[in-house]
């Protein structure tokens, strides 16, 4: 059911945990900044938005993503040539793997990893290829207090390296190209294991499958098991929601309190979806 929570738009939620589909508003002209503190609110609290029916270039949905914030640029993607904050997120017919196949939050190896990414369907395939989210607020709130305080005070270590260092999962993609496979080798960053949000002062777990290499302060058998445990609750289907694509459809979600999933069945089809990031802020 949709509810009228704001003057401007209404929502309707995409499952009992996060989600919201997003119904009344063409993002191809500027907002406002009550419809954008409205909005903000709405991405906050539902931590997923869907937009249906949308019809915008490049430079609309950069417009529309500027209202967030600065716009970001991949560190390891090669952009839209035109437009250096846009990565092209497309699968061909004959790939063998997908970008953003596995459960991961974006680019959780920067020291300030981004706020909120906003992905446009340019061209999905016939049937498949959505994509799944999962509250880390939920699967934290799942934890026992004893989990809970044993995990507060930790420190995890994120590094691009698996993705897009060499011979990365990240760097396999035919019509994706990747750079500076030795620069994501060399770095890494260290972020707590649970972090509280800045906006609604919640706590989520932030560990995820695709970067974040080890605990710190734990023996390597202890890490993997740790961190074994966390990524079961952190991608469990009672934590989730999905969202199908129809050509022209919009989600932003929060890497703050959200991982997603870019599901690979569709096989010898073309998938075509269109991405910008927003700067985020040094997790606590
Ligand atoms: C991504 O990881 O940003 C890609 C998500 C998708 O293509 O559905």
């Amino acid at each position: 059911m949709a509810v009228d929570t704001e003057a401007h738009f209404t929502t309707a939620p995409l499952s009992g945990v996060l989600g919201a589909e997003v119904s009344g508003l063409d993002l191809s002209v500027a907002l406002g900044g009550e419809v954008v503190a409205d909005l903000r609110r709405a991405f906050v609290e539902h931590q997923v938005l869907v937009f249906r029916g949308q019809n915008l270039s490049p430079e609309q949905q950069i417009a529309f993503g500027a209202q967030f914030g600065e716009l970001d640029t991949h560190p390891f993607v090669v952009a839209n040539p035109d437009h250096p904050e846009v990565i092209e997120v497309i699968t061909e017919a004959d790939d063998v793997t997908n970008f953003g196949g596995g459960w991961h939050s974006d680019l959780t190896f920067l020291e300030r990893p981004d706020l909120g990414s906003i992905l446009y369907a340019v061209k999905p395939p016939p049937h498949g290829g959505d994509t799944l989210f999962a509250s880390q607020f939920a699967a934290y709130d799942a934890l026992s207090d004893t989990m809970k305080s044993m995990i507060d005070g930790l420190t995890a270590v994120h590094s691009a390296g698996p993705q897009y260092g060499d011979g990365g999962l990240s760097t396999q993609s035919k019509a994706m190209a990747t750079k500076d496979a030795d620069e994501a080798m060399k770095h890494t960053v260290e972020h707590p294991v649970v972090r509280t949000h800045p906006e609604s002062g919640r706590k989520g777990l932030f560990v995820n499958q695709a970067f974040t290499v080890r605990i710190k302060g734990l023996r390597a058998p202890e890490s993997a098991a740790m961190l074994q445990l966390l990524h079961g609750y952190a991608t469990h289907e009672s934590f989730t929601c999905r969202v199908q694509w129809d050509p022209g459809t919009l989600v932003m979600w929060d890497n703050r309190s959200v991982q997603h999933f870019a599901l690979f069945d569709y096989r010898g089809h073309r998938r075509h979806m269109r991405r910008i990031t927003i700067k985020g802020d040094r997790p606590t």
